[in-house]
């Protein structure tokens, strides 16, 4: 697998692919051999996301990646779960109900590791009329069976003991949740990440882990400060969110203003990004044009060219069957879209045995 797209293939792809909004391509420029799959908090669809039950099962459908999300505890440990709050997928507001914030959220860095371990983890939910609705209905029963919420530290050990008897090399792709706001709570969450990496064994860009992030500004204090200091370089990848989302903040003169994302995706800016970035994450939606494209006609945008033409990798996210956008009739028509003429190098998704089907039957060995 190629991670880093050489000059000459930068060149090769902004000569072949389609021009500005380029209608349904079939003649993709990268080669299906090089696409990749990436297990979207595990094999989520099946399993509840980010247990290391969904992690295994993911493991065997043939992914390069498992993903990792991450927020600190307390006791400033790193565990592995989607939001830096414990209600949507956990029995917290049961257990500890008087430890909500002011807005009503049950935030991990408020919990000690040990406390967190007292909770059960279960299919994510969310509140409507003070009763718990299941988000996605046809995904695994909420609250049945155990699973436990675990640290990185134990799921690298997991990962790595499965290379070890599976004979396998499946790659770590971790997330810190939210460092900005880690950074108002007064930790690192960054360099606690890198320290376990580092632990591990991950400290160069052939380790077989990618570092994600949402918080651009993070990303340059890792590539800069923090990876120069602990002599380490991992690749990276810099998520984009829709600025609505209000998914990153930034301190400017002093104050939490929220992190403007066109920047990112404003191609004059991509060469400088580059520096700090091996690949872009963006959403579906920055990929295909969803208002222009219809069943039989997509229309790509040039995001994944823009990226290619500066040397990034793209991994879109994330493709779920039990979701498909109106443009889809299914689940292979998205990950033809994305994978094939959109040429992204990889998709995260919730369905990892699917992504590895279409990918088989499009001729990857
Ligand atoms: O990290 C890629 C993708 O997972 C970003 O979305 O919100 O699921 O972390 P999210
Ligand atoms: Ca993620």
């Amino acid at each position: 697998m190629k991670f880093v797209k050489t000059a000459l293939y930068a060149a090769v792809m902004a000569a072949t692919v389609m021009g500005s909004s380029a209608m349904l391509n079939s003649a993709y420029a990268g080669d299906i051999q090089d696409k990749i799959i990436v297990a979207h908090r595990g094999a989520s669809a099946y399993l509840p996301e980010h247990t290391l039950e969904s992690k295994a099962l993911a493991y065997n459908m043939g992914v390069a990646y498992l993903e990792q999300d991450l927020a600190m505890t307390k006791d400033n440990r790193l565990v592995v779960v989607h939001d830096h709050f414990l209600d949507r997928v956990t029995d917290v507001a049961d257990k500890f109900p008087k430890r909500a914030r002011k807005d009503g959220r049950y935030y991990v860095i408020d919990f000690t590791l040990d406390e967190i371990k007292t909770l059960n983890f279960t299919e994510g939910f969310e509140i409507v009329n003070g009763k718990r609705v299941q988000g996605y209905k046809n995904r695994f029963p909420m609250f049945t069976s155990v699973f436990k919420i675990h640290t990185l530290e134990e799921e690298i050990e997991f990962i790595q003991g499965l290379n070890k008897t599976m004979g396998k090399d499946i790659g770590l792709y971790v997330e810190t949740k939210a460092p900005w706001f880690h950074k108002q709570e007064g930790k690192d969450i960054s360099k606690a990440t890198l320290e376990v990496l580092k632990k591990y064994g991950y400290t160069s860009k052939d380790s077989n882990v990618i570092f994600q992030t949402f918080d651009y500004p993070d990303l340059k204090y890792v590539k800069t400060e923090l990876m120069p200091k602990m002599g380490i370089d991992l690749k990276t990848v810099v998520l984009l969110a829709e600025n609505s989302w209000n998914e990153t903040y930034e301190l400017k003169d002093g104050k939490w203003v929220p992190y403007d994302f066109d920047y990112l995706m404003d191609p004059k800016n991509m060469k400088e990004v580059a520096k700090y970035a091996t690949g872009m994450g963006p959403s579906l939606d920055m990929v295909i044009d969803g208002k222009k494209s219809k069943k039989g006609a997509i229309v790509v945008t040039d995001l994944v060219k823009n990226a290619h033409a500066n040397g990034m990798m793209v991994h879109p996210y994330t493709i779920r069957a039990d979701k498909l956008p109106a443009y889809c009739n299914n689940v292979d028509e998205l990950f033809k879209a994305i994978l094939i003429d959109a040429d992204s190098d990889g998709v995260f998704t919730d369905f990892p045995d699917l992504g590895s089907a279409f990918l088989q039957k499009n001729g990857k060995k």
